[in-house]
């Protein structure tokens, strides 16, 4: 196809009609050579306009010399409904219903880089089709704390193993022609005052948790964009923060595409201008917070950049950057030959979503094998709880998506167990999909639960389907959960179906943790995301047994707030007085903290069960010691020991033995989904690159490997160590 279009752009160009085309417009030239020349011809008013919105979702291009507008989308779940030029409401297309892909948490669960190259062509080829050139996505913001609205869109806890996942995703969607834009370049880890909040944080916290996702997606996943984050680091927001956009993405990795604020992130023109930022976006007319008239003049990159580069406040070279960046990120999409068609909405992206999820459900705890639930095998099944009908896509902000199905899990299970053995039971109610305000629930919540208990006292076997949603203060943009508590009422509702059935199967669909306080009683427990088109089908997978879960848990589950790192201390730590907030807990997020601190989570960071059993060999290094370039290959076996085909995840954790600065308990540092047969013994390699030991050192402010002893531990989380080698550093 690829050779094809080659051929006919060449005989295209090779007319006589074409002899004169300019070096910019000639997709057979290189890149640099084209941006040279298309910059080479624009005038200095047709350089600024590129820089910024001429509309919410587009930038202007240049309409005299033919380069095209670029048009964004978000992200990253799905392309986003069209909206309207210039207000945030929708544009009434007929033609924008998506695919919902999982929720990147749920991508994250899978703990399977094959998925988020499957993730990102799909949803890329979205895109594309719809003609977007920038794909608002993926987040790669680190769980920080179990209250942020937006963790599910994000990778989870853990930098290597978000900074593995979200390679495979950006190269996926660019394979389309159609750019990446990671986001939020750095720290909103938080909705609370996510504005202007101003985080302090250590240059080793910052380099060993929360950037290499971001410097992963760069370096190795060559993102042709990325977005600026609304917060602020020491003192300057971050769409124009110096140290993170020239220093860190810019010079030291060397980044080449475009930095997109996020939507009104923008907010002092000479910093905007300085700082780093390429193409400032907005919510606005004035790129911040009120309408004014219908020009988009008002932007910090608009007229008052125009205006500080004619008085050489500005330096034309600064400004020359920005648009070669933005020339380059046309030619790799909307200029490019190269560029594929697209799909959208077919059958093997409704598969593709299928895949994901069902990979990526974790099983968190199934006492007496309550699950799975094989067809046939119960006669009667009641399903309860809200998120069994509701629309998970609907709400939560930016990410919301106008779908063109959703199969809801009561309609999944029904497919599976037949319309005679199911029944469903709302059992809770929280109102209408929103975003931006509270709901209030008119439904009485006592008769709701008086109906579930009815239904669920002559089951065979309960399926409860509850947890969070997408309104304001729950999974949601723009603020964040209001509690560590399950909302409207399930605690009770659990306990009340509790006492009678005890064949309680809860499956909980959320992007964060929840407060638990019934987990002792209920035999089988399932982690089910947000699942997007095909939730209910890969619902109904999992729990027919269908597919065998092999998803991990990609963040830790706190038994209470309290035990979580950034809560524990206090509110200068999470979410901040409202001006400053203090990263104490430091490089100890997640597991780190738990392992560190010896508390017990309720599920620990890379936990979950299968239906199958696997028994882990012992660990052998290849060599003894190594010196600071070698790759340190581990291998073991892992046999399948149950009756079933299954998948699990090895992980790989390393230690410092004598570090001489504090060091996690231990860190992930490979791992690897193995598929085995019923019975089957395979061999698993699994790979370490020594300088990947190495800690970042305050005093020199670098990375530093110290000699020494290591310990590399094979688990199945971070909590279940199987076997350890040590091994030396020269
Ligand atoms: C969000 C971004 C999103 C943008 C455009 C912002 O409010 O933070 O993630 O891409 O809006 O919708």
């Amino acid at each position: 196809m690829k050779k094809t279009i080659n051929f006919l752009f060449f005989l295209l160009l090779s007319s006589p009609l074409f002899a004169q085309l300019p070096i910019y417009a000639d997709v057979t030239k290189p890149i640099d050579a084209r941006v040279e020349d298309a910059l080479s011809q624009m005038t200095l008013e047709e350089k600024v306009a590129v820089c910024h919105a001429q509309s919410k979702f587009s930038t202007s291009g240049v309409p005299r010399l033919g380069i095209p507008e670029i048009w964004m989308s978000d992200g990253p779940h799905g392309v986003r409904e069209e909206i309207e030029w210039n207000s945030w409401d929708p544009a009434g297309w007929s033609n924008d219903r998506s695919t919902a892909f999982p929720a990147l948490t749920c991508l994250a669960a899978s703990f399977n880089p094959a998925m988020a190259e499957l993730y990102g062509v799909a949803v890329g080829e979205e895109a594309r089709f719809r003609k977007k050139d920038i794909l608002l996505g993926p987040g790669v913001n680190i769980y920080r704390t179990p209250l942020n609205g937006r963790n599910f869109e994000y990778l989870g806890e853990d930098p290597f193993l978000s900074a593995t996942m979200v390679v495979p995703y950006i190269k996926g969607v660019q394979s389309n022609g159609v750019a990446a834009c990671v986001k939020h370049f750095a720290l909103n880890n938080q909705e609370d005052h996510r504005d202007n909040i101003n985080v302090e944080v250590s240059d080793r916290a910052l380099f060993e948790i929360y950037l290499p996702a971001f410097k992963a997606a760069v370096t190795k996943g060559g993102a042709w964009s990325i977005m600026g984050s609304y917060n602020q680091l020491r003192g300057q927001h971050c769409c124009h923060n110096d140290f993170l956009l020239n220093q860190v993405l810019k010079k030291d990795w060397g980044f080449d595409g475009v930095v997109v604020s996020d939507w009104g992130g923008a907010h002092i023109p000479m910093q905007a201008a300085m700082n780093g930022l390429d193409i400032e976006m907005g919510s606005y007319t004035n790129g911040k917070v009120s309408g004014s008239k219908f020009t988009y003049d008002d932007y910090n990159l608009a007229q008052p950049f125009l205006d500080a580069l004619k008085k050489g406040q500005v330096p034309m070279s600064v400004l020359d950057d920005k648009v070669r960046r933005i020339l380059r990120l046309n030619m790799r999409t909307n200029m490019s030959a190269n560029r594929p068609f697209g799909r959208y909405g077919c059958d093997s992206h409704s598969a593709a979503a299928r895949k994901i999820g069902s990979e990526g459900i974790v099983l968190l705890k199934n006492v007496g094998n309550l699950l799975p639930i094989v067809p046939g095998s119960a006669k009667k099944i009641a399903v309860i709880g809200e998120n069994a009908t509701r629309n998970l896509m609907q709400g939560g902000g930016s990410s919301e998506l106008k779908v063109k199905y959703v199969v809801s899990p009561l309609e999944g299970l029904t497919n599976v167990y037949g319309k005679e053995a199911v029944t469903y039971s709302q059992g809770y109610s929280s109102g209408s999909p929103n975003y931006d305000r509270e709901t209030n629930t008119k439904l009485n919540a006592d008769s709701l639960i008086a109906a579930a208990v009815e239904s669920a006292k002559t089951a065979d076997v309960v399926i409860y389907v509850g947890g969070l949603n997408k309104n304001h203060f729950q999974d949601c943009e723009g603020a964040d959960r209001k509690s560590f508590d399950m909302p409207f009422g399930q605690d009770k509702l659990i306990n009340a179906l509790l006492a009678v059935n005890k064949k309680l199967v809860v499956v909980l669909m959320s992007g964060n943790a929840v407060a638990m306080p019934w987990v002792d009683q209920v035999p089988a427990l399932v982690q089910g995301w947000y699942l997007g088109s095909e939730t209910g089908n890969a619902l109904a997978d999992v729990l027919s047994g269908a597919v065998n879960p092999s998803g991990k848990l990609p963040f830790s589950f706190p038994k209470k707030l309290a035990d979580n790192a950034a809560a524990s201390f206090g509110m200068i730590s999470y979410p901040g007085d409202g001006v400053n907030q203090k990263y104490l807990e430091d490089i100890l997020v997640g597991y780190r903290w738990f392992d560190t601190k010896k508390i017990v989570p309720q599920f620990a960071f890379g936990h979950g069960l299968s239906y199958t059993t696997f028994v882990y060999g012992k660990p052998a290094s290849d060599q003894k010691t190594y010196d600071k370039d070698a790759s340190i290959k581990v291998t073991l076996t892992l046999k399948n020991s149950g009756l079933r085909d299954g998948a699990e995840v090895v992980q790989l954790y390393a230690s410092q033995v004598k570090p001489s600065v504090m060091r996690p308990v231990k860190e992930l540092k490979a791992f690897q989904k193995v598929f085995l047969k019923a019975g089957e013994t395979k061999n698993v390699d699994l790979t370490v690159a020594a300088k990947d030991l190495a800690f970042y050192d305050e005093v020199s402010k670098g990375w530093k490997l110290e000699a020494g002893k290591y310990v590399l531990s094979t688990a199945a989380s971070s909590a279940d160590v199987k076997g350890s080698i040590t091994i030396e550093i020269n």
